[in-house]
């Protein structure tokens, strides 16, 4: 069997290669940055709200070199290609789009005043692309580690997901809310955090023994994320501006109760009353989660995953059928405590909460069922809680 460190070291030594073949002569400077999964809390980030999530062991390492030059030379093991960009006029690379989130951290560091050095850099990742786990926020935090080794400088780690979050509002074009980058950046070992998106900061809420957190990818991409997500934010923020016309107090969908919303439901467009529905339900199913994990209580956990699968699919609607054929695939097999939409929806993964004696018979059925369904072949496979973003130390 190969052990967890057999792994390390075989990695290491891949992207040793790796590096020699493409710059000549070895890297010696190392990070790494995870991947992410939420367990409760869909779309609640920008609304201000909760979130129950985990970082995963699956991450994203660069390995690098610094350079005198003031440049940046990125190149992955995943994808085709990189590119090369100086520090003092960092622009897009539309030919290999993913180096973008590279360049962003480098942008956002730059124009916040950090003394960048650059380097050259080969990524590797285990974090799939495309499946709402994270993977773009794991190379910026990988990123935005490497800039601060190299460049010596303080940057702690909410400040650090910030900039991410910047990389990916101002730079790329992705309107995302900051869940993708704090978990990354401040994960926990063994353990899921309750995170307050409105207040930066969180908790621990450890997952009871005997129970595993399965991810159930459906293999189908995720194409409408751009377009549908904005129309969601914007959506929730007509919500609230309605609504502060009889709640001045508001600033959020956080700040506002159901009964609240059932008040002045009327006032509101339908579509955009079931999206608040939704946020307003789900910020409360974070909380009720966290709860229900301190006290094992597997029915409740399963209850509220189920609830929140259903708001994702009526009133959220970021569930296409893949999900559903997966959410029926997972519901029937042996072991199944609960399980969810991850991510932003329209594909990707499901998240299942399951008896962890049982997790191999779990696996084996759902992966059986799943295809009959959809012709296309899942990934199911157990992930643990990993730390956070920081230095590769061999
Ligand atoms: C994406 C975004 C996050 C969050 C989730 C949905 O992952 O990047 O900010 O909004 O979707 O919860």
């Amino acid at each position: 069997m190969v052990s967890e460190h057999d792994s390390i070291s075989e990695r290491r030594r891949m992207m040793e290669s790796a590096f020699v073949r493409r710059f000549g002569g070895a890297p010696t400077v190392w990070t790494r940055a995870p991947g992410r999964v939420d367990l409760m809390g869909s779309h609640t980030d920008y609304n201000e709200g909760f979130v129950l999530t985990m970082s995963i062991d699956r991450d994203t390492w660069i390995a690098a070199r610094p350079r005198t030059t003031g440049r940046v030379a990125i190149y992955s093991m995943n994808l085709e290609g990189g590119s090369v960009f100086p520090l003092d006029n960092i622009d897009h690379d539309d030919t290999h789009p993913w180096t973008n989130y590279v360049r962003g951290v480098a942008k956002i560091l730059s124009d916040l005043g950090y003394e960048l050095t650059g380097f050259d850099g080969m990524v590797h990742s285990t974090v799939p692309f495309g499946s709402g786990l994270s993977s773009s926020a794991a190379i910026e935090m990988a990123t935005a580690v490497m800039f601060r080794r190299l460049g010596d400088f303080n940057l702690d780690p909410v400040s650090m997901a910030l900039v991410g979050q910047r990389a990916e509002n101002d730079f790329v074009g992705m309107n995302c809310g900051i869940l993708d980058q704090y978990s990354s950046a401040l994960g926990q070992e063994a353990t899921a955090i309750l995170l307050d998106c409105r207040h930066l900061n969180h908790q621990t809420a450890s997952i009871p023994p005997g129970v595993a957190v399965v991810i159930c990818d459906t293999k189908a991409h995720r194409e409408l994320t751009g377009s549908e997500y904005g129309e969601r934010r914007a959506q929730c923020e007509e919500g609230v501006h309605i609504l502060q016309q009889f709640y001045p107090d508001i600033s959020a969908l956080r700040d506002v109760s159901s009964e609240q919303l059932s008040a002045h439901a009327e006032s509101l467009p339908p579509v955009v009353e079931r999206r608040c529905r939704f946020i307003i339900q789900e910020n409360q199913r974070v909380l009720d989660l966290a709860r229900a994990l301190s006290e094992n209580d597997r029915p409740r956990m399963g209850r509220l995953m189920s609830e929140s699968f259903a708001g994702a699919r009526d009133l959220y609607e970021i569930v296409v059928p893949e999900m559903e054929a997966m959410m029926d695939a997972i519901s029937a097999a042996p072991g199944f405590i609960g399980g969810r939409g991850a991510g932003a929806g329209f594909g990707g993964c499901l998240v299942a909460l399951v008896d962890a004696a049982r997790t191999d018979e779990f696996i084996a059925s759902a992966s059986e069922s799943y295809p009959q369904k959809t012709g296309l072949r899942p990934d199911i496979y157990p992930v643990r809680a990993a730390a956070g973003a920081g230095n590769l130390d061999f």
